[in-house]
């Protein structure tokens, strides 16, 4: 056994300053990753991504007639009339852009927020909003799959008959 005071104070030394050598070494990993993740984020372009505005919402016969169905995630209604065509109405409200919601019961398209009260084909019965619900235009692919395309209005009596 060697119990030499000047070999013990000598290995304490080299393992304080192994210690510490580590922790900086360490420090200045983690500060390098941090740049390299935050340069990256700058460079990257600041794209906000927004669903595509024409897209497929299902064959025809997924639709009753006489019936107002909302696409949530789009925020539109797909109205089948009772004698079967078909037109897609926006479900943003042209007061303050509340999410409209159809009441079956009522047969009424009701925004929450302020009132604004629209019938099936988004005219305007009561309430704030100046304008009705427009129209999107509606289609049918190839597959025989309704598309609308919201980049493109249509007139408050385009149609799709199927
Ligand atoms: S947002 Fe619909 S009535 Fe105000």
């Amino acid at each position: 056994m060697d119990n030499d005071p000047e070999v013990d104070k000598k290995e304490r030394l080299l393992t304080r300053r192994y210690f510490l050598e580590s922790i900086g070494a360490g420090a200045i990993g983690i500060a390098a990753v941090g740049s390299i993740v935050l340069t990256g984020e700058y460079l990257a372009p600041n794209v906000v991504k927004e669903p595509p505005t024409k897209f497929k919402v299902g064959s025809p016969e997924n639709y009753p007639p006489e019936s107002v169905t909302l696409n949530k995630e789009q925020k539109v209604f797909i109205v089948r009339a009772k004698e079967g065509y078909f037109y897609a109405l926006s479900a943003v409200c042209t007061h303050l852009g509340c999410i409209t919601n159809w009441k079956s019961e009522d047969g009424i398209i009701a925004c929450p927020c302020h009132g604004s009260k629209f019938d099936r084909e988004g005219k305007k019965i009561t309430g704030p909003a100046p304008r009705p619900l427009p129209r999107f235009s509606l289609s049918l692919d190839d597959q025989k799959q309704l598309v609308v395309d919201k980049s493109i209005m249509v007139s408050d009596e385009a149609t799709l008959k199927v």
